[in-house]
């Protein structure tokens, strides 16, 4: 059973799953109609307007059942979840930019932050925080920093959030329980087939360091595998710019 949180305002709905974390229900969803000071990765701000989705998920799987690498791919699994719902429900092809960015047409239309929670030494358990332009305007769109498009320029109508948001609830729990036994393995060829950085010459950011080469493969763990020329790098963290 899915339990829904609602909140008209809030600074991150990700920021309130970290701090509640103890008292919120496995497969709680934490919503907001608005953001103040919503995150998106590496320490950029996501650009959070009223009629757009702002949805974070907690999950508290028990970690004997899925070890925490298997568990780090769920950004990896979501970005799938996220594409088929753009698929099947609004007929609309999406790719993935490594790890988790969601474009359509060559724009961002979607993002994902997923953060674990550990206090002391145990898992508490982990938030997967969505963000989906689903009706935004060419004035606001010129906000967002990176090149971004919404759901409703491409349908030409406007959206409904939590139409959207219970389609995307349930196509994640179809294959929830599946991913926690397998990992990045059940859903490696649908991600790698949405993949827009393979087979492209990219350079990976990463905080201390950048690498360009060719973007190969991804491996096993969900890790972007680079060919840089005399060496092969798996890239687990930062940005890839095409
Ligand atoms: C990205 O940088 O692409 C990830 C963006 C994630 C934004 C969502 S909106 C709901 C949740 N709350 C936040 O503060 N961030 C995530």
């Amino acid at each position: 059973m899915i339990k829904k949180i609602f909140f008209s305002e809030i600074e991150s709905t990700n920021d309130y799953a970290v701090k509640n974390i103890e008292h919120i229900e496995d497969k709680t969803v934490i919503i907001a109609d608005l953001q103040t000071k919503g995150r998106g990765r590496n320490g950029r701000s996501w650009h959070s307007e009223k009629n757009n989705l702002f949805a974070s998920l907690v999950l508290k799987p028990k970690c004997s059942f899925c070890d925490m690498q298997r568990l780090n791919t769920i950004v990896h699994y979501t970005a799938v979840i996220l594409s088929r719902v753009f698929k099947k429900k609004y007929g609309l092809s999406t790719q993935i930019k490594w790890p988790n960015d969601i474009l359509v047409l060559g724009k961002k239309i979607a993002g994902i932050l997923t953060e674990n929670v550990i206090k002391g030494e145990s898992f508490q358990g982990i938030i997967i925080g969505t963000g989906v332009n689903l009706n935004m305007d060419e004035d606001s769109l010129k906000k967002i920093s990176q090149t971004a498009i919404s759901l409703n320029m491409l349908t030409g109508r406007e959206t409904d959030r939590d139409e959207f948001l219970d389609f995307f609830l349930e196509e994640f729990f179809l294959q929830y329980d599946d991913f926690l036994k397998k990992g990045f393995l059940l859903i490696k060829e649908n991600y790698k087939m949405l993949s827009m950085v393979l087979g492209k010459k990219v350079r990976a950011v990463l905080p201390d360091k950048e690498y360009c080469g060719i973007a190969k493969d991804i491996d096993d763990k969900g890790q972007l595998i680079l060919d840089c020329y005399n060496k092969e790098e798996a890239i687990n963290i930062g940005d890839i710019i095409c």
